[in-house]
């Protein structure tokens, strides 16, 4: 077993897996899908979800090896340790409780000895009740007018969790029926550009604005919510935003101090980190506007489902353990850098661009919890688009050029179901033709003696051939309704933690993302001190003080 303090790579699960690659490396997934004994233990099944990872470039003795690895690694004491509140976000000191926000109300889980699912339940009654008066029109804006659209600022966690479950739902049957007449958007980017087309075509009168920052200091969504606020005030006075602006956030002594009723306020807790969050009031109150509490509760089901799942299930049969497992395989052993995400659904389009944020800015680290700089890499690159659209733009570097492993997620049932007379099959059916041949495509690939039987002209057959042994893994999700993106949603966010648990890293901080703000700032300062006192630029090197020269020289921006 490693001490606290050792690192995981100087185990002998480790060191197994390492000498493990050669045997590996002398298969081929053309090979190994015969076997299907092989095949069906990689087959998992859990609340109407079905996880096939035979397609891995793995063995059945790969699988217990990497078993031996969590082991090694003391997952299991560690996702305990998580769910019993531990801090085990040392270097910020914190809990990571993200699982308490969909507990169920009975359920007792503590932080600092005390239960929160209290707490939690508040604020979503609290939403419940907000969001009824919202959507009856029983609250109105200063002008008598009911609010029908919602604009939500934040950026990060407080933005791509929410988007992801709001494109997820918006045609979903129950949902889109609970949507009628309503408007959901979300400003993000500081970009100006960001605020006209969120604000374009809206009515200050009829708008509710949500303000979502954990810290309530993040510089693009202060900006944003200010610049909001003006549109609004200038349309309606200064006391219209009583009426129109609400705050999601761990910070409402911030709240207050920016004009919005600490009534109006949804609060959460330092222990859900930022990308964590859309479970608390970040996504519950923009999602229960736009679609009503009891969607959004579905949604919070669903992903408890999968908590549940993650909490009590040996690793062997523990989706989000094998997950994890298999992509620190991928990474740290296969030594692939990149995964895709795949989702053969439009509605999840919104959903690698929320992963991410949730495996890169978690496991995109140097070094280990306790500061020891790390002889392998962590993380990978995560990318992905909905098939088929991807398979008509990158998919030709995945099948012929890197191998990158491959998440294909698929819909049994289509929330928007269409057939046309005559034509061979729906068209939910010639989506999913798709979905199921790719995976072989990538495994099984085409050899030149294959293309030689075809005719195909020897110039061409280099170019033709396909090496395969590309791996994949499917997961079948029986429909898209709010329960299942919660599903997906969980064994998302615990793979990733998984994957944090077995590098011996800290997966809940984020320092990386913090020296960039910094030198903003002192470029926000010159810019300003340029601009009403022509400063000349001091402090900084050739480079910037070249484009900062042609920026304020030829930029049009106003003076002050
Ligand atoms: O960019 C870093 C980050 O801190 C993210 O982790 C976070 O999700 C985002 O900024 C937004 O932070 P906040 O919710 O505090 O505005």
């Amino acid at each position: 077993m490693a001490s606290s303090t050792a690192l995981i790579s100087d185990t002998e699960a480790w060191k197994d897996l390492k000498g493990h690659v050669e045997d590996i490396k002398k298969t081929h997934l053309r090979d190994l899908m015969t076997d299907a004994n092989r095949c069906q233990s990689m087959m998992m099944e859990f609340d109407g979800l079905l996880l096939d990872y035979s397609r891995q470039r793995a063995t059945v003795e790969t699988v217990d090896k990497l078993l031996n690895l969590a082991k090694a690694a003391q997952l299991t004491e560690k996702i305990s340790r998580m769910f019993n509140g531990e801090h085990i976000n040392s270097t910020e000191n914190r809990s990571v409780l993200h699982v308490a926000l969909r507990a169920p109300k009975d359920a007792v889980i503590k932080a600092d000895g005390k239960n929160v699912v209290p707490e939690v339940w508040n604020v979503l009654d609290k939403i419940k009740e907000f969001s009824e008066k919202i959507r009856s029109g029983s609250w109105v804006g200063a002008t008598g007018k009911p609010l029908k659209d919602v604009i939500a600022i934040g950026i990060g966690g407080s933005f791509l969790g929410p988007l992801f479950v709001h494109t997820a739902l918006q045609t979903d049957p129950e949902a889109l029926e609970s949507a009628k007449g309503r408007q959901l958007r979300f400003l993000a980017n500081i970009d100006p550009v960001d605020v006209a087309r969120n604000i374009n075509g809206l009515n200050p009168e009829t708008t509710l604005v949500v303000v979502v920052s954990k810290t309530f200091t993040t510089a693009e969504t202060m900006l944003n919510a200010r610049t909001l606020r003006e549109w609004i005030t200038a349309a309606l006075g200064a006391s219209a935003v009583a009426k129109h602006m609400v705050a999601v956030s761990t910070n409402l002594a911030l709240v207050e101090k920016f004009g919005i009723d600490p009534n109006n306020a949804f609060a959460f807790w330092d222990w859900v980190g930022g990308r964590y969050s859309v479970c608390s009031a970040v996504g519950v109150l923009p999602l229960s506007l736009q679609y009503g509490f009891s969607v959004v509760e579905k949604f919070l089901k669903g992903a408890s489902s999968i908590d549940q799942h993650f909490q009590s299930t040996p690793i062997e049969k523990n989706i989000p353990v094998l997950l994890g497992l298999l992509s620190v395989w991928n990474v740290s052993f296969l030594g692939y850098p990149a995964r895709a995400i795949l989702p053969y659904s439009q509605a999840l389009e919104k959903f690698a661009p929320h992963i991410q944020q949730v495996s890169m800015e978690s496991n995109g680290k140097g070094v280990s919890i306790d500061g020891l700089p790390l002889p392998f890499e962590t993380g990978e690159i995560d990318f992905g688009e909905p098939g088929t659209n991807g398979q008509h733009s990158f998919y030709q570097l995945i099948h012929q050029g890197r191998v990158i492993p491959c998440d294909f997620i698929g819909i049994v049932k289509s929330q928007q179901p269409v057939y046309l007379k005559g034509e061979v099959v729906s068209n939910h059916d010639e989506l999913m033709s798709n979905f199921f041949a790719q995976p072989d495509a990538l495994a099984y690939g085409k050899t030149p003696e294959q293309l030689q039987k075809e005719n195909v002209s020897e110039n061409l057959i280099p170019h033709k051939t396909f090496s395969g042994n590309r791996p994949s893994l499917s997961l079948l999700l029986p429909e898209l309704t709010a329960y299942n993106v919660g599903q997906l949603l969980a064994i998302y966010e615990h793979r990733v933690a998984v994957q944090g648990f077995v590098w011996g890293i800290n997966s809940f901080d984020q320092w990386g993302v913090e020296l960039g703000k910094v030198l903003a700032t002192h470029v926000r300062k010159q810019l300003h001190s340029s601009r009403t006192q022509g400063t000349t630029l001091e402090g900084f090197n050739y480079s910037t003080t070249t484009l900062l020269k042609r920026y304020l020289e030829t930029s049009s921006e106003p003076q002050m």
